[in-house]
């Protein structure tokens, strides 16, 4: 890893000689069959991230998530031991879903002292244990030791939550993150606990939605309209290049420039930016905060004194999203078919101590879903084109460097998971 500064030979995308420079196929964006290999070789074998500890404050507190990808849903609860536990949400008796409220297909949470299935009523502690039979004697041997909640690998790394459906998985979260994961480490996650959230439903593939926050080449055109008139037309001109990226294993990030936080010139920002001096890269005013003047070696890696935002993509599908000015976002990708998925988008912020500090950060917040929604339209545009398979390859640029580690890294896991299952060569005995 660790190439900080722009290379001097040759281009970013150069220096990882295992990605190549030649056109690539978007095949494993359209391809149904493609997305049913996705789902066992990467939803259901790698660690995904759910949530964060803040959502799960005290014993009994839980919250279920639909792993649509990965063929379940789940409930991860904390018990009266702190320890916090993941299961499928599934009731032992027949199956029935054990966790929900109206709707049995939408996520819930809340605090309880034990889950009881709506079907039959079996009760089950939060730490996964059959509690309670109704009329036990109709049964045959049941031992209720033995129907306990089906638990899954569950294991945290900086408060956030990750589960991993994979039962010979023996890699922990913190290994799995890599050198990426390590360099964030001792960032002040655990104080930015005002969070605002969005939730979409995509008309297009999981990765394509990762490639459009893993580039800024788009940014100046795609988002144009954003700035006021004269500044667009003079960003579009400039062109944009990002400060570093860097490349770890299935994981990567992008490093960039902070532009507008706050603005060199306050007239490149709209009247209720200048009153309110925040906008899309948070409010311009850094939070004190302990933890902020000395960032951890990940962010920020070329030490650049423009440093704005750094993107983190964790695979498959979990980013977070460092700004200078002391939040960060989280973006999760969850499929829900082939070209078909939910994004998360979830920002958090340190807890503001007045009005002016709240309005700040509901701007930010409503800036980030104007230019999410000028992303998510075209994505649903690119898709329907690539689903007509008129063009297959498709050039990427040096700006594209982490589209390219993506779909490669999401395509080598399925070639391996197929790999797993080839039937082996036979070799007989001479006889
Ligand atoms: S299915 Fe849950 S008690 Fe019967
Ligand atoms: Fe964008």
């Amino acid at each position: 890893m660790a190439h900080f500064a722009k290379p001097s030979e040759g281009s970013w995308t150069e220096h990882y000689p295992e990605l190549g420079t030649g056109p690539v196929s978007y095949e494993d964006s359209i391809s149904p069959e493609h997305f049913e290999l996705e789902r066992k070789a990467i939803f259901g074998r790698t660690w995904l991230n759910v949530g964060r500890v803040e959502q799960l404050p005290r014993a009994g507190s839980y919250f279920t998530k639909e792993l649509g990808a990965a063929g379940t849903s789940i409930v991860v609860v904390r018990g009266p031991d702190g320890t916090i536990r993941c299961f499928h949400n599934m009731c032992r008796h027949r199956g029935n879903k054990l966790v929900w409220n109206d709707f049995p297909r939408e996520e819930t949470s809340g605090t309880c002292r034990q889950f009881t299935c709506k079907y039959h009523g079996w009760r089950y502690s939060v730490e996964g244990q059959l509690t309670f039979v109704q009329q036990e004697s109709e049964f045959f041997d049941l031992d209720t030791e033995d129907y306990g909640l089906a638990a899954i690998a569950v294991d945290t790394w900086e408060g956030f939550i990750f589960v991993n459906l994979d039962p010979d998985n023996t890699i922990p979260v913190r290994e799995y993150l890599g050198d990426l994961g390590a360099g964030l480490v001792g960032y002040p996650f655990d104080q930015m606990t005002q969070v605002y959230k969005y939730r979409a439903e995509v008309g297009a593939n999981w990765k394509l939605f990762i490639d459009a926050f893993a580039e800024f080449y788009h940014a100046p055109i795609l988002h144009a309209k954003q700035a006021t008139a004269d500044e667009s037309r003079k960003l579009s001109g400039y062109g944009f290049e990002a400060l570093a990226y860097e490349l770890d294993g299935p994981h990567g990030m992008v490093s960039s420039w902070g532009g507008m936080s706050p603005p060199k010139d306050l007239d490149m920002v709209k009247p209720i930016e200048r009153v309110l001096r925040s906008g899309l890269f948070g409010p311009w005013d850094r939070p004190a905060l302990d933890g902020l003047d000395q960032l951890p070696p990940a962010i920020n890696p070329a030490r650049h004194r423009a440093w704005g935002v750094d993107s983190f993509v964790f695979f498959p599908n979990f980013m977070v999203l460092v700004w200078q000015t002391g939040w960060y976002l989280t973006y999760h990708y969850w499929p829900t078919s082939y070209n078909t998925h939910i994004f998360e988008g979830t920002l958090y912020f340190v807890p503001p101590k007045n009005a002016r500090e709240r309005l700040q950060q509901e701007l930010a917040a409503v800036t980030f879903k104007e230019y999410a929604l000028q992303d998510g339209n075209t994505l649903e545009a690119t898709q329907t084109m690539l689903e007509s398979r008129a063009v297959s390859q498709f050039p990427l640029n040096d700006q594209e460097i982490l589209l390219r580690q993506l779909h490669k890294t999401a395509r080598g896991y399925v070639e391996d998971y197929q790999k797993s299952f080839a039937t082996p060569v036979r070799i007989s005995a001479a006889s």
